[in-house]
């Protein structure tokens, strides 16, 4: 295993299973911990947020403070990126102040090319591509909640978007089973599947791209759903309600065809009475609130590991 020290946070395509375990573990260790560490005293934390943020930016300046750290969060607006200035540039100045950078942009390119002209580490807080915190982050709540990964099958219904993309690489090299179900157009992206498949021929777990939320869902121990509009996408609203709606919305009929025990996720912030009816998301089977806050858990899993001391 690789050390994870300094790494950068893109995608988990860079990371191998034994690494995202590693972090896995050293997350639920800290939230038993009853005398954490101080891994990030000393330490600076720039954000940038791109796009809005609730749950990302919250989880992650309480995660940085926890850790003994300081967190600096900015809009892209308020920095000279908004006038123009590159993105190489603000990373060539960013890494002589600080020790590490988290953002959240619009292309995932700017976070290569932030990754590509700083040797700090740069952590991934939401691209169009991907969403890698969130995908881990949810594997930290399936395990806590079954006991494993390995095996159970989660029900992907709905756009093949950044958040399916990460659960994607996080399913397949992690064991678990997934069933995208969406609509002609809104498949997760070729070069991702592609990977995801490799990925899957190693661990044993099975992908697969469907038209049908029934069969996704079918014998299914996890249903997840996301917006139907991604930010950035709003343009392109009424298209996409058109396409998705009614038949990819999570409905409690569509649970009936799950297991009995099927739980359902959300990254959040739901749109309800789109992707989600308030029946499924407030319904007892729901475990987005636990899904919300293990963000802060694995986070600090994350951080500790790519500022470890010494
Ligand atoms: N799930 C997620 O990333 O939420 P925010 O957009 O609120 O950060
Ligand atoms: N797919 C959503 C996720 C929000 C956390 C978006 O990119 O807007």
């Amino acid at each position: 295993m690789k050390e994870l020290k300094g790494r950068d946070f893109l995608t988990l395509k860079d990371f191998t299973a034994e690494e995202l375990q590693a972090i896995l573990n050293l997350s639920l260790k800290l939230e038993k911990s009853r005398f954490p560490p101080k891994p990030l005293k000393g330490k600076s934390l720039v954000m940038i947020f791109q796009k809005p943020s609730t749950r990302t930016r919250v989880s992650f300046e309480v995660a940085i403070r926890q850790l003994g750290g300081w967190p600096l969060t900015l809009g892209w607006g308020e920095m000279q990126l908004g006038r123009g200035e590159t993105v190489a540039d603000t990373a060539r100045t960013l890494e002589r102040y600080a020790d590490g950078v988290i953002a959240r942009v619009f292309r995932h390119g700017d976070l290569e090319e932030l990754a590509a002209n700083a040797e700090i580490p740069i952590v991934n807080a939401l691209s169009d591509l991907y969403h890698p915190c969130q995908a881990l982050a949810d594997m930290l709540t399936i395990y806590k909640h079954f006991g494993k990964l390995k095996g159970l099958k989660l029900a992907w219904v709905g756009d093949g978007d950044n958040v399916c993309h990460s659960l994607l690489l996080a399913c397949s090299k992690l064991g678990l089973n997934m069933s995208v179900a969406c609509p002609e157009g809104f498949e997760p992206k070729r070069e991702v599947l592609d990977e995801a498949l490799t990925e899957a021929k190693k661990s044993g777990s099975l992908i697969e791209v469907v038209r049908e939320p029934v069969r996704a869902v079918f014998g299914a121990d996890i249903i997840y759903t996301d917006v139907f509009v991604s930010m950035g996408l709003e343009k392109e609203r009424e298209r996409r309600i058109k396409a998705f709606l009614p038949k990819y919305q999570v409905t409690p009929t569509l649970f009936k065809h799950a297991k009995s025990t099927c739980v359902f996720m959300h990254c959040l912030p739901a749109h309800r009475g789109e992707e989600v009816v308030d029946d499924v998301i407030d319904g007892s089977q729901s475990i987005v609130w636990e899904q919300a806050e293990n963000r802060l858990h694995l986070q600090k899993g994350l951080l500790a590991a790519l500022f470890q001391k010494g």
